[in-house]
């Protein structure tokens, strides 16, 4: 079986607060991209392998993907660790990017075990949900508002398509690392801010904003320099990409987005050049396909 699991970005991110559970109660807009992960499930006897060919990815229980196939084998009713699948993963979505690489290849390891070995979808669900606050965004794609820990969803218009240009600083952010540097500038008592309902359409770029931006820029002022880059360089929207490091920026159309690419490369940035994801386009392509 063969599946795609697509990178997301954040348009928006606000930080309403910290919960008596220590996570950050928010208010994101999710956009899914073109940007994706490829992952192939074999059946083959004996234990539960993972491989993969990005070398900042982990192959064993650190993986998403490894913790996703125990809970899995677990739901099915089997005993013991996992046994009789092999999982390669083809890994272009950075690590530590922002860009939801390793709960978007959880994800898709879940749907497509969950067919595997019979878990019914509901489960498949709260196994998502458990696992990771970004893993079940994953399930529905396309532009969406992600409230409570970004994992209550609420599907939106889909956000004009655009040319999406990545710049990739050559650090990675740890998302913990970017919620503690929030903490620190504004203390856990912090009132829940008001916060107008967004909707993608509705609400102008200017309103977009990723609350997670200033802290991670103060300690990478990288990040500061590449956002206004973008602007300078006609980005309808710039701005970091959930925790960082990922800067994105949105254009009207690929050739300007080519232009930006070339203004911006360098200085051990790395681009990418994608484009945004409809619903509809995510359910056709993120689908489990058998092979061979
Ligand atoms: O849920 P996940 O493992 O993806 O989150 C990684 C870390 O990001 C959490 O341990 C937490 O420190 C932080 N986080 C948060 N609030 C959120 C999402 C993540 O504080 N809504």
């Amino acid at each position: 079986m063969r599946v795609r699991a697509f990178a997301k970005i954040n348009l928006s991110l606000r930080v309403l607060g910290v919960r008596p559970d220590g996570y950050h109660e928010l208010r994101t807009i999710f956009q899914s991209i073109a940007l994706h992960d490829t992952l192939v499930f074999r059946r083959t006897t004996g234990p539960f392998r993972l491989e993969c060919d990005d070398p900042a990815c982990p192959s064993n229980e650190r993986n998403l993907v490894w913790r996703a196939a125990e809970r899995l084998w677990k739901a099915s009713g089997r005993k013991g660790p996992p046994r009789n699948v092999a999982v390669s993963i083809r890994k272009r979505i950075p690590v530590a990017g922002g860009l939801g690489g390793g709960s978007s290849d959880a994800a898709a390891a879940i749907r497509a075990l969950g067919t595997l070995w019979h878990v019914p979808l509901g489960r498949q669900r709260t196994i998502a949900w458990a696992l990771g606050a970004d893993i079940p965004y994953f399930f529905e794609g396309g532009t969406a508002l992600g409230l409570g820990r970004g994992d209550l969803l609420f599907p939106l218009h889909d956000h004009p398509a655009r040319a999406v240009l990545l710049v990739l600083p050559r650090f990675g952010v740890s998302t913990a690392d970017a919620f503690g540097w929030w903490d620190a500038g504004h203390g856990s008592s912090t009132p829940r801010r008001r916060v107008t309902t967004p909707s993608a359409e509705a609400v102008g770029p200017e309103q977009f904003r990723n609350d997670l931006e200033p802290p991670v820029a103060a300690r990478h002022p990288e990040i500061g320099r590449i956002v206004r880059r973008l602007r300078r360089s006609g980005a309808v929207h710039a701005a970091m990409s959930g925790s960082g490091s990922t800067v994105f920026g949105l254009f009207s159309t690929r050739p300007a987005a080519e232009r930006a690419a070339a203004d911006v490369e360098g200085r051990g940035r790395r681009v990418v050049l994608t484009r945004t994801l409809s619903r509809t386009a995510y359910a056709r392509l993120a689908a489990t396909e058998p092979i061979g």
